[in-house]
């Protein structure tokens, strides 16, 4: 493993797999009451400069339950908002604490933080990528469908940071990957020359939720606007129109295809009240499922006996 996860072009399908594995069983060990304080006495500093309901606690309450400490910093209350190189907040919080997870816009930003940080740096999104989430994603497919490889991921609407984290990691594991999204809003070229190189998965590129959704084994979605897009929602609302995952799309699935989304979600948008509340099991899993791909991904980058 590297020293940081800023995004999952980054991670090998062996580091993928290892980080999937450590996440079951710290789910394991916390349904079952099983001590695994692995980071006691360490701190991760936590930087948000977009809102956050999911990575904050998750975080947090991940860092609580492996015995270590985790602490805010909102972008706008720390220094950063007054416009403090990131090249200095890195190395200040190398010197107290243990790993720096940072929510913010530009993924050079995080990039940039990682490569003058001497401790490990997460993404927890930027407008380019969402691995954490992401893992938790894969994790949670994979727990249902006991399988990745050779199953079909079918990704819905904005080519966003999940759109292109859902691309990469799913072809890494194997699966076959299939995005509809209107023209204008492709996943990003890098992501997408990525896709080229990957020989086995198919990876398709279309501009109806229909083609896409054609024998999935699961339906991903997300919203239309992101977070920093706020402005564009109503030219988004016209471009986006139709691309919707509802009953008549999960029709085109394999029987017992799942839906997943990252929350928050948008009834009536990008995806029905009906199929929202038909899969909220699964749904839930997923949000439930990023406080262990996380602990797993602080273990391995922030524990004593890092690989
Ligand atoms: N899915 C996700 O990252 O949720 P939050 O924005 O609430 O953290
Ligand atoms: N694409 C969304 C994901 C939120 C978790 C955003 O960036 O706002």
């Amino acid at each position: 493993m590297k020293k940081d996860l800023l995004k999952l072009l980054d991670l090998s399908k062996e580091d993928i797999t290892k980080i999937l594995n450590v996440a079951d069983q710290m789910k394991y060990n916390q349904k079952h009451g099983l001590t695994h304080n692995y980071l006691a006495g360490k701190t991760l500093a936590m930087i948000f400069e977009k809102n956050s309901t999911r990575t904050r606690v998750s975080f947090e309450t991940g860092m609580y339950q492996l015995g270590g400490h985790a602490l805010f910093l909102s972008g706008k209350e720390s220094q950063i908002g007054r416009g403090e190189p990131i090249e200095d907040t890195a190395r200040v919080l190398s010197r107290y604490c243990d790993g720096i997870m940072i929510r913010t816009f530009g993924q050079e930003e995080v990039e940039t933080l990682a490569k003058y940080a001497s401790i490990p740096v997460i993404n927890g999104l930027t407008d380019f990528a969402h691995p954490c989430q992401v893992l938790a994603d894969l994790m949670t497919v994979r727990e249902h469908k006991t399988r990745l490889e050779g199953l079909k991921l079918c990704f819905i609407g904005d080519g966003n940071n999940m759109a292109n984290s859902l691309i990469v990691g799913g072809l890494k594991c194997g699966m076959d990957v299939s995005v509809a999204c209107p023209e204008g809003y492709d996943p990003d070229l890098k992501v997408l020359d990525f896709a080229k190189t990957v020989s086995g998965p198919k990876f398709s590129l279309v501009r109806t939720p229909q083609e896409a959704a054609v024998d999935a084994d699961v339906i991903f979605t997300d919203v239309w606007a992101s977070m920093g897009q706020e402005g564009e929602k109503a030219l988004r609302e016209k471009a986006f129109a139709g691309y919707q995952v509802n009953d008549a799309l999960m029709a085109l699935a394999h029987p017992g295809c799942m839906v997943q989304h990252c929350l928050p979600a948008h009834r009536g948008e990008e995806i029905t009240a009906e199929v929202f509340e038909a899969h909220a099991g699964e749904i839930f899993d997923e949000a439930e499922n990023r406080l262990h791909a996380q602990k797993a991904v602080m273990y391995l980058l922030m524990g004593e006996d890092r690989a």
